[in-house]
């Protein structure tokens, strides 16, 4: 089944069949649009290996990357000219835990790691589980555009920070941090010593006529140490399988991955590197696809919103499937995800999880069906009639809108 295929179905008939959080979370009458997993089928490719994996008994313990190297190598040449060393790339059970397992090794002793909320919940913890300390350095905002704010960045650098954990592209607010930025960023990082620990997990879910720059591709140059967290677990919905890949940007931080305990990667899932493989080598179409469905959905929503419910102003993503909406405007308070659920039954990710940033702030998740987007809307807009109200002036002006 491709993405386009009949795999959008009805909301009920998703919950019938899937067990995961989405689904299990809030009651039958509630409409998930929260956690960041889609509703789209799996590639078929990537069916067909996990199947045969099964079939084959083969769901042993692993070893390393093995065929995953030249498997996220080709793709990394192919997507974005990065050319990757196989060498450098080493296997963990997922993102998250790639990112603790380099904290732990890149500051055994503890130490103070960056971050910029509005910022994807989990890292507050990550940090905290790797007894390291949050320094916090917010985006900047600005008439509605996002940006890191570097010299915040550089400030707190200078203060003692010794890693910077980059959300690139951005999570929730989609941002795909240009490439100018980026070499500025590696300045910085490479003026203070500053590793920086760049999540990558959206970037294959670009939107077309966006570049996404891998943050190793400019450290290097720069002289600044980096690594890479990533998976195809975002890009193709593969959370469940358990398998990413942590690489080193550089040669200095290539000898620091050499101390991972090798645990690190026998704890990652051999049904997950099968299913990484299979994405990365041959469903490049299916993303493209998926990709396709998520921007149809973000023009979707961008009239929805302007039409129902103008007062609410929507931070377009220029990669992956989260929708970031202020709902400041029309007074439903610090956490608008809880009267939404509880009034509309739209269960969408509260802003304040992602940070004091996020307060007035609610995540809704694009990859969905086009049908259960408008019933988003139009429930949200029948519990809240008054908020279909004059919009900021800036909105109406249509600055913060693409495409
Ligand atoms: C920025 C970011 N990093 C990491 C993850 C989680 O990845 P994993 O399930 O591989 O730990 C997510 C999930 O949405 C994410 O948005």
């Amino acid at each position: 089944m491709s993405a386009t295929e009949s795999d959008d179905d009805p909301v009920s008939a998703l919950r019938g069949v899937r067990t995961s959080i989405k689904w299990t979370r809030y009651a039958p009458d509630v409409l998930p649009l929260f956690v960041a997993e889609m509703d789209f089928g799996v590639a078929p490719q990537i069916q067909e290996a996990l199947i045969e994996r099964v079939r084959m008994s083969d769901l042993g313990y692993l070893d390393g990357p093995g065929p995953l190297a030249p498997a996220f190598a080709g793709f990394a040449a192919d997507r974005w000219s990065w050319i990757v060393p196989e060498d450098r790339i080493h296997l963990a059970t997922d993102v998250s835990v790639g990112i603790v397992e380099t904290l732990r090794i890149a500051l055994p002793e503890g130490g103070r790691v960056a971050i910029t909320p509005p910022v994807y919940p989990p890292f507050f913890e990550l940090i905290d589980e790797a007894r390291c300390e949050v320094a916090e350095v917010p985006l900047a905002e600005q008439w509605g555009t996002y940006s890191l704010d570097l010299d915040g960045l550089e400030r707190a650098f200078a203060g003692g920070v010794s890693v910077f954990l980059l959300c690139n592209p951005h999570n929730p607010v989609g941002l795909v941090h240009d490439r100018e930025t980026l070499e500025r960023l590696a300045a910085i990082a490479a003026r203070y010593d500053v590793l920086v620990i760049s999540d990558e997990i959206h970037a294959p879910l670009t939107h077309p006529g966006v570049v996404f720059t891998p943050f190793a591709r400019v450290a290097e140059p720069a002289g600044a140490r980096s690594v890479c967290v990533t998976s195809a677990s975002k890009g193709w919905n593969l959370a469940g399988v358990k398998c990413s890949v942590i690489v080193a940007g550089d040669a200095r931080t290539a000898a620091l991955l050499d101390s991972l305990n090798e645990e690190v990667a026998c704890r990652t899932s051999i049904l997950g590197l099968h299913a990484n493989l299979a994405a990365y080598r041959s469903s490049r179409e299916w993303l493209d696809d998926a990709i396709d469905r998520i921007v149809a959905n973000d023009r979707l929503l961008a009239r929805l919103l302007a039409e129902h419910l103008p007062g609410v102003i929507y931070h377009r993503p220029r990669a992956g499937y989260l929708a970031w909406l202020d709902f400041r405007g029309i007074g439903l308070g610090d956490d608008p995800a809880v009267p939404i659920r509880e009034h509309a039954y739209v269960a969408l990710n509260s802003g304040l999880t992602f940070g004091r940033e996020g307060r007035g702030f609610a995540r809704l998740n694009l990859a969905c069906s086009p049908e259960t987007l408008r019933e988003a809307v139009f429930r949200i807009a029948s519990a809240y009639p008054s908020s279909a109200q004059e919009a900021p002036v800036w909105w109406s002006a249509g600055i913060p809108a693409r495409g």
